[in-house]
């Protein structure tokens, strides 16, 4: 491991024990954790009802399926995202409908969004990208459904008007199962599906063994619900040190040209998953990275924009150049580590070290 990760989980004393309780107890799935989860993370959320499952993709792929979103269907999502939100998309048989980007943030473009909603689209799929929410103002204008992709954005309040939000867990975020995943939703009769969906298509109510459809098996087990209700116990803490590392960046990064940060800091609807920065160009990247080797600090490139993989060129007939904004915004992004035991001497180390980079750049 890097003397510097780009991500860390913060376990303590208080998830050993919560995991160790579960192992002693032998009922490592289906046990009252999951349930438990569920209740505790709908209350923290704000939203009647919460779907654990075992991970941020599942509970797309869920949400896309109880829509009853089928082949030969269109559903709008971002052209910049991690490939889960693409991918659920055409588990269905589907076509994703790219958005591109606003070139400062990486959100879908609202400019761009109305010239591509037609009669043909069945579902809106946006993206909290890096932990931003996507002001819905303009899909709700619409009918269709809205499933938010809040993989990356946990700690803010969803948005009134999306049918269903989905978490992600994986160590990376802000809080953490190992592998697992959320969907959250007021509606009653969208959580039945889900649960069902999720659970080999069995329906709670009827006998155990009467199949209403086709299901999965998505569950989350109780080892992982335990982790995450641990972690949920402490998650205005994280979020607040969070924010906070946040801000020491940013007052570090500010006066540095070369580097523009991403996350706008004066709004507080934004949750701290990593701190991306796009770089002026790509030789000062890479002066950057040079350093960063050197110190040991991790550090990532974010997403490749979704048209640049193969397979979603053929699926959907897309190449880079038909989203310039997102090809911009991808470029040069450099992504700093985040994680929530961090210390202000490890961010200003860091930040000495993106100096650095650029001064080696120009000389
Ligand atoms: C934006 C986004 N969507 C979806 C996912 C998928 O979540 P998971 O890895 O839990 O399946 C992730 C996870 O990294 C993500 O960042």
């Amino acid at each position: 491991m890097k003397k510097i990760p780009l991500f860390r989980p913060n376990i303590n004393r208080k998830e050993f024990k919560a995991v160790e309780n579960v192992l002693k107890s032998k009922q490592l799935s289906r046990g009252p954790c999951v349930e438990f989860f569920e209740q505790e993370f709908a209350k923290f959320v704000g939203r009647r009802f919460a779907i654990a499952v075992n991970g941020g993709t599942s509970g797309l792929d869920i949400c896309m399926k109880a829509l009853g979103i089928k082949k030969g269907d269109k559903v709008i999502t971002s052209a910049y995202s991690f490939i889960a939100s693409a991918n659920c998309i055409l588990y269905q048989g589907a076509k994703p409908v790219f958005c591109d980007v606003d070139s400062h943030n990486g959100l879908i473009d609202t400019n761009k969004l109305r010239q591509i909603i037609s009669g043909k689209i069945k579902a809106f799929l946006p993206v909290d990208i890096f932990g931003q929410q996507y002001d819905l103002s303009e899909l709700k204008k619409s009918d269709l459904p809205i499933i938010v992709d809040s993989c990356e954005s946990f700690g803010v309040p969803p948005q009134a008007g999306a049918l269903a939000n989905v978490y992600g867990f994986y160590p990376n975020k802000q809080i953490t199962t190992g592998e697992g995943g959320m969907i959250v939703t007021d509606d009653e009769q969208f959580a039945d599906k889900l649960r069902s969906l999720r659970n080999q298509g069995f329906k709670k109510t009827k006998n155990y063994l009467t199949e209403i459809d086709i299901g999965f098996n998505f569950r989350m087990s109780d080892i992982n619900a335990a982790l995450g209700l641990a972690q949920l116990q402490n998650a205005k803490k994280i979020l607040r040190k969070r924010w906070k590392l946040a801000h020491i960046y940013s007052k570090l990064l500010n006066d540095i040209p070369e580097v523009e940060f991403v996350l706008n800091m004066k709004n507080t609807n934004i949750s701290i998953f990593n701190i991306p920065v796009i770089c002026k160009n790509r030789h000062i990247r890479n002066c950057i990275v040079q350093e960063f080797e050197k110190h040991q600090i991790e550090y990532s490139f974010g997403f490749p924009p979704l048209t640049h993989f193969a397979y979603i060129q053929k699926a959907t007939g897309y190449k880079p150049t038909d989203f310039p904004n997102t090809e911009i915004f991808a470029q040069n992004l450099l992504c700093l580590p985040m994680f929530t035991d961090m210390s202000t001497k490890q961010v200003r180390f860091i930040v000495k070290h993106v100096k650095q980079g650029i001064h080696n750049a120009e000389n």
